[in-house]
């Protein structure tokens, strides 16, 4: 019988492309889902889904049993406190990880983030999301230097963007209209694409190696804003002007956002640090160490990518035609 896989986080953009990818290969997939959850991009696919807490020891240890392997794609990319992104992402890492070590789970995949590594320069996460995620990778490597046998994997992947996706969808629809805000600074990007990422997951289980190490995901190649301004352009079939943003007004609209999003009482779609991330600074990594670990290299280019992702939002009729 083919291997089972506990996978979380597969109602989200990522996850649901790794449980697409798991399938395909031929595993048999237990996605975790919330009572809350919409479940609509795993409906009707041949996955089993357990209604659990993540946070509950008991209701993983029922449900990890007969799992061979853990898919950790559950995360928190926006969240009202700070605290909120602690508990999500560090802390339900580190008890899911010592209930699979409990389960001898073989193999875990832990789906962290480039912002756990910071941007470019070596100066660490610039945001408390990105500590989270660094803090979840170092809750991970304590439960398993405790647990023998278990073998981890810490991804670390840059933007991804790809179907599904609704963080790039109001940049597909102004591209739509002639024109994309571009911020007027440096700030050099690398996206990788869904699929790429959720390849690099399916790598990440099937290779039997030790991996020492967090691997950085990024896509083929390196973009400045301008390029991803034409690339989204030709994505949509139309000839977009960017329009040059002073990156001070990017840096208010994000304080703008986050405080008219925390009197609403929800988790602002743009906050200073995705402000700042995006606009001050550059976010691009290394291929060679992923490669040489799990023969992975991205496959689709940045403008493949843009206009699949682009004819999906229209099939959707999420973006018009
Ligand atoms: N998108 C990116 O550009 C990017 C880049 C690098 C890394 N990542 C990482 O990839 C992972 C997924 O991100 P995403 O962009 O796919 O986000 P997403 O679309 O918001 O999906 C988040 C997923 O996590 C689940 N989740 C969140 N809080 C949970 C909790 N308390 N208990 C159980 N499940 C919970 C959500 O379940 P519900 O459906 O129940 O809400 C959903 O399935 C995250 O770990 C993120 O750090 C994303």
């Amino acid at each position: 019988m083919s291997s089972l896989v506990f996978l979380t986080g597969a109602t989200g953009f990522v996850g649901s492309h790794v449980a697409e990818s798991l399938m395909r290969a031929g595993y048999r997939v237990r996605c975790a889902v919330r009572a809350t959850s919409d479940t609509r991009w795993i409906e009707g696919r041949e996955v089993e889904t357990v209604t659990i807490d993540l946070a509950s020891r008991s209701m993983l240890e029922a449900a990890l049993e007969g799992v061979e392997h853990v898919v950790h794609a559950a995360g928190l990319t926006r969240a009202r406190y700070d605290a909120d992104y602690f508990f999500v992402n560090a802390e339900i890492t580190e008890i899911i990880a010592s209930a699979a070590a409990r389960a001898s789970v073989r193999r875990f995949v832990l789906v962290s983030s480039l912002a756990a590594r910071g941007p470019d320069g070596g100066r660490g996460p610039a945001s408390p999301y990105g500590a989270s995620k660094l803090e979840a990778e170092r809750r991970l490597a304590t439960v398993v230097e405790s647990a023998e046998g278990m073998q981890t994997r810490v991804l670390r992947p840059g933007g991804v963007y790809g179907p599904r996706d609704t963080d790039l969808l109001p940049l597909f629809r102004l591209a739509a209209s002639g024109f994309v805000p571009v911020p007027g600074v440096v700030g050099r990007l690398q996206p990788v694409y869904a699929a790429d990422v959720a390849a690099a997951v399916l790598r990440a289980l099937g290779n039997e190696s030790e991996v020492a190490g967090p691997l950085a995901l990024g896509g083929p190649e390196v973009h400045s804003w301008e390029e991803i301004a034409a690339a989204l352009g030709a994505a949509v079939g139309r000839e977009v002007r960017p329009v040059r943003v002073p990156a001070s007004l990017f840096l208010a609209a994000g304080t703008v956002a986050e405080l008219t999003a925390k009197l609403l009482g929800r988790a602002p779609d743009l906050d200073r640090r995705r402000a700042i991330d995006l606009t001050r600074l550059d976010w691009t990594c290394e291929l060679d160490p992923v490669e040489r670990a799990l023969g992975w290299r991205p496959a689709v280019t940045l403008q493949e990518g843009l206009t699949e992702a682009a004819a999906w939002y229209r099939e959707m009729g999420w973006l018009r035609r």
